[in-house]
């Protein structure tokens, strides 16, 4: 039913021409039948959207990639009206605006914003006092009062205790004043392939949210961090789904070169011209973005898939994807065997 909806909603977008048309009720009513899949978000009590759309990453929902901001704004529109509620942006990408700007005619309990700041600003550690003022510039770029959920964005582990210390108590008095709804912490996934920093993160108490890389190629996390976030009922928010190498077959073959060439003798015997054609057996992936996305979505321990698109295309086959049954048990397994070493290589690599 789903397959249907999208193809004749993307036959539409065609027909509508290249200009990003103003909301369209038509399309809108066609796009509500993809039956999103709601979660509740950890201890947050939030039900939000199995899958998040990311205003980060390469795309920066187009803004990297050569789109307008009226392509961007109809992305996410486009997004809402497939029942996605999760929207997570930054300081730093530069999208805030654009997304507060395009839900601003939704009713605001029925969107969930995450946003977030770095703490290194050049060389040195922000203070709270800068900290309350990007809090209220965020406010006031998403046109908004509250934030739902508030993240320290890329954390490393030695970072870590000055943000415990230092700057959670000032995200703790913003949420008592109504600012903040809940308080996340995101990995810094690149410098950390192997979750040093939300290790620690799990045995504290405060966090309401984590952000984790996870994908097919560095499961580590299903060992280190999400039994533990489980335990403690913290939300997670999974990202590096996709990024580069699981964007295509072409990346895919030069990764698993690449984690070959790193040593892993589990993956020395793949074919590197059809590493992980298994998963495209008859009823299996139709391919690798989609056998990644559905990996990371029926994941033990992760609520919520984030994904990045400037493409709206991409975005209907990743609702697509994100709400199709898990991969095959035998499947699984096969990339539990071959990927379970691999815990130093994220996706985002430049092969
Ligand atoms: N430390 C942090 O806090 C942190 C770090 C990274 C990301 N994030 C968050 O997580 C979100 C997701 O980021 P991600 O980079 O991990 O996302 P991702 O979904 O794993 O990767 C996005 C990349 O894959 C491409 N892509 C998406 N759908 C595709 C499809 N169906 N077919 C082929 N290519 C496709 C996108 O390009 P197109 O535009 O061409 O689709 C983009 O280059 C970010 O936007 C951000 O909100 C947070």
């Amino acid at each position: 039913m789903i397959k249907k909806s999208i193809k004749s909603f993307l036959k539409s977008i065609r027909d509508l021409g290249k200009q990003p048309p103003k909301r369209s009720y038509e399309l809108i009513t066609q796009i509500n039948q993809t039956n999103m899949e709601y979660v509740t978000l950890g201890r947050t009590g939030l039900r939000v959207s199995v899958m998040g759309l990311g205003g980060g990453g390469y795309s920066k929902i187009g803004q990297s990639t050569g789109k307008s901001q009226a392509e961007s704004t109809y992305l996410i529109r486009t997004a809402l009206d497939f029942g996605i509620n999760l929207f997570d942006t930054a300081e730093d990408y530069n999208t805030e605006q654009i997304i507060g700007k395009a839900i601003k005619e939704i009713k605001r309990e029925d969107v969930v914003l995450s946003t977030k700041k770095k703490v290194l600003n050049q060389d040195r550690l922000i203070t709270g006092k800068e900290l309350v003022k990007e809090v209220e510039k965020s406010l006031r770029k998403l046109q908004t009062d509250h934030v739902d959920i508030y993240n320290f964005h890329g954390v490393t582990i030695n970072q870590y205790d000055y943000v415990l210390t230092e700057l959670a108590p000032v995200l703790f008095k913003m949420r008592d004043a109504g600012k903040i709804r809940f308080i996340g912490i995101t990995e810094a996934f690149v410098k950390e392939p192997s979750h040093q920093m939300l290790q620690r993160a799990v045995e504290d108490d405060c966090w309401d949210t984590i952000m984790i890389g996870f994908n097919i190629l560095n499961q580590s996390a299903q060992k280190l961090v999400l039994p533990q976030a489980t335990t403690k009922n913290i939300g997670v928010l999974s990202m590096f789904a996709v990024r580069r190498a699981l964007s295509s077959a072409t990346n895919l073959k030069k990764a698993i070169i690449k984690l070959q060439q790193m040593g892993y003798a589990e993956l020395e015997t793949l074919n590197v011209e059809k590493p992980l054609d298994f998963l495209f057996d008859e009823g299996g992936s139709k391919n690798i973005t989609d056998a990644a996305y559905r990996f990371c979505r029926h994941q033990l321990g992760v609520d919520v898939v984030l994904f990045g698109t400037g493409n709206i295309e991409h975005l209907a086959a990743n609702v697509t994807s994100l709400l199709q049954p898990p991969l095959s048990d035998k499947d699984l397994l096969k990339l539990k065997e071959l990927f379970a070493d691999v815990d130093n290589f994220t996706g985002h690599e430049k092969v």
